[in-house]
C-alpha cells in the first residue's frame, strides 16, 4: 500500500516518535514493505515512518532509487553512534517538496540499529549514505533538515510555505 507523503506544518513531523518494541510480525513487516512502496513512489531515497503518519521509530533508505536490492536498508529504532568529516551538500526533504538547501553534515557516519526481527547490528556510510542515516534519524527524533541551515534561508522557507498554504496548494 502506498501511503500519501505527510508534509510540513504536520506536527507528527516534530514529535519525537516512539520505540519500536514488538519484532518480527507479519504487521511489522508488511509495514516496512509498504514504507518502500511509498517512499518509491515518492522518488525518495529515504522515508520515516512519522513522514507517512505514524510515530514509530522506523526508517527505510535506498540510495540506489531501487536499483540495487542490496542497498535496501531498515533502520529501527536508529541511534547515531558515531560521526566524522563534513561534507556540505544540496538535501531536501519528501515532507518540505519544491525545497532543497545545502546542509552541512558529517561525512561518515556510523549508525546503530535493528532490523526486522530485532537484531542490533552498526552500519558506516560515507557521503549519501551518511546524509541518509542523520537525515532519517533527525525525523525519528522530530527534527527537519531546515533546523540545520541558516536562519534567514528557514524563515525564508517558512514564509513560502506559509504562502502555499493560504493559497490551498500545501496540504
Ligand atoms: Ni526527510
Amino acid at each position: 500500500m502506498i501511503y500519501p507523503i505527510v508534509k510540513y506544518g504536520n506536527p507528527v513531523l516534530e514529535t519525537p516518535a516512539e520505540t519500536v518494541t514488538d519484532f518480527g510480525t507479519p504487521e511489522l513487516e508488511k509495514f516496512i514493505e509498504d514504507m518502500f512502496e511509498s517512499m518509491y513512489a515518492a522518488r525518495g531515497v529515504g522515508l520515516a515512518a512519522p513522514q507517512i503518519g505514524f510515530s514509530r521509530r522506523i526508517a527505510v533508505i535506498d540510495t540506489s532509487n531501487g536499483q540495487n536490492p542490496d542497498e535496501k536498508l531498515v533502520l529501527i529504532n536508529p541511534e547515531i553512534v558515531r560521526a566524522e568529516g563534513r561534507q556540505i551538500c544540496e538535501e531536501g526533504c519528501l515532507s518540505i517538496p519544491g525545497f532543497r538547501e545545502q546542509v552541512p553534515r558529517a561525512l561518515r557516519v556510523t549508525v546503530r540499529a535493528q532490523n526486522v526481527k530485532g537484531e542490533h547490528f552498526e552500519k558506516t556510510g560515507e557521503e549519501l549514505l551518511a546524509r541518509a542515516f542523520l537525515h532519517e534519524t533527525d525525523h525519528l527524533n522530530g527534527r527537519l533538515y531546515i533546523s540545520h541551515i541558516g536562519m534567514l534561508r528557514r524563515d525564508l522557507i517558512r514564509r513560502k510555505i506559509r504562502k502555499l498554504q493560504k493559497a490551498g496548494e500545501w496540504k
